[in-house]
């Protein structure tokens, strides 16, 4: 990167040229790392996890860790997404045994991505992930530390603004909430939908058809079928709890360790500008509890 004549940040020509040709056939010019980029923790991780990176950036160890977690939270979830389109196809043919089913499917799917995620704790050092990993993710889009945006050399002459590499781009959790019928706050639900532009067009695809779905929710209501009613809730209660244990995840891999930096007076301007700032942009722990919420707010209560 280097500045130009009016002082802009602009990204090299020889960068651009590889990364748009690498991101052709996908939505757009958008930047990209989690859900799925991902070393004696690095190495430990390879081993237990039986998965290794074949690319590096910095952060060494921890963020190949970093990146094998997040690959296996994404692997737990895909029982989950099958018995998601098992379910939708169940509502529509009002085949109460298969939608019970696929909902116990989803409730232990989610469960196991729980799992999966405490994982993050054994192999990724909190100090690493918060003063390098998270840097290099960041983007160029509700960015402090880089208001203006950035220029792509040969390709644009104004500044692009593009978020971070986020596993808010990941198209799993989406999917369980349209599924769900969860329905987001419009501050958290209009970034969740921005991240829809970062996934593969399939993803995004997949999505709106799974939101044009007949209503699950309406259906557990009106079919007088207590045990999907009542295996539903399971579902969205599992979900508000892997939310509940990101967040947490969350607590320790920035606000801890940004007090931890502050104090030892580690952060230079740019990560500073970013303390209170997940890797896609968002002022992070209002965002997350504000998505948490409203999970929690789909619980069914039949009789209230
Ligand atoms: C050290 C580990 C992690 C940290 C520090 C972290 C941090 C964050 C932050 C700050 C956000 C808010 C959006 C943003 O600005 O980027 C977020 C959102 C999100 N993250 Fe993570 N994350 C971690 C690991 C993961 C993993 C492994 C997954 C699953 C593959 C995941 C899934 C999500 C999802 C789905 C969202 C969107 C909010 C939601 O739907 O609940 N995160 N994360």
């Amino acid at each position: 990167m280097r500045a130009d004549s009016s002082d802009r940040k602009v990204l090299l020509k020889a960068l651009v040229i590889r990364w748009t040709g690498t991101l052709e056939g996908r939505s757009g010019l958008q930047s990209e790392a989690p859900p799925s980029v991902g070393s004696k923790a690095g190495r430990e991780a390879v081993l237990a996890l039986n998965l290794e990176t074949i690319i590096s950036f910095p952060g060494g160890e921890s963020l190949q860790a970093f990146a094998l977690v997040t690959v296996l939270v994404e692997k737990a979830a895909a029982p989950g997404i099958k018995a998601l389109v098992r379910g939708v196809e169940a509502v529509l043919q009002h085949n109460q045994d298969t939608l019970l089913q696929a909902l116990q499917q989803l409730r232990l799917s989610i469960q196991d991505m729980a799992k999966a995620l405490a994982q993050m704790h054994d192999y990724v050092d909190p100090d690493i992930f918060y003063t390098v990993i998270r840097i290099f993710l960041s983007g160029w889009k509700d960015n402090p530390a880089m208001p203006e945006g950035l220029v792509y050399e040969g390709v644009t002459t104004e500044p692009l603004r593009y978020s971070g590499g986020s596993a808010a781009q990941s198209s799993v959790l989406q999917a369980f909430d349209e599924f769900l019928g969860i329905r987001h706050c419009k501050g958290s639900g209009d970034f969740l939908h921005r991240m829809r532009d970062h996934m593969p067009p399939s993803h995004k695809a997949f999505l709106e058809d799974l939101h044009l779905a007949p209503s699950l929710r309406d259906y557990v209501l009106t079919s007088g079928a207590g045990c999907c009613l009542m295996a539903y809730n399971q579902c969205v209660e599992a979900l508000a709890q892997l939310r509940s244990y990101h967040i947490n995840v969350v607590a320790r891999y920035i606000i801890s360790a940004a007090s931890r930096a502050r104090s030892k007076m580690l952060s230079h301007p740019a990560p500073h500008a970013l303390e209170d700032r997940g890797t896609g942009g968002t002022a992070v722990l209002s965002f997350l509890k504000s998505v948490r919420e409203k999970t929690v707010e789909a619980i069914l209560h039949p009789n209230a």
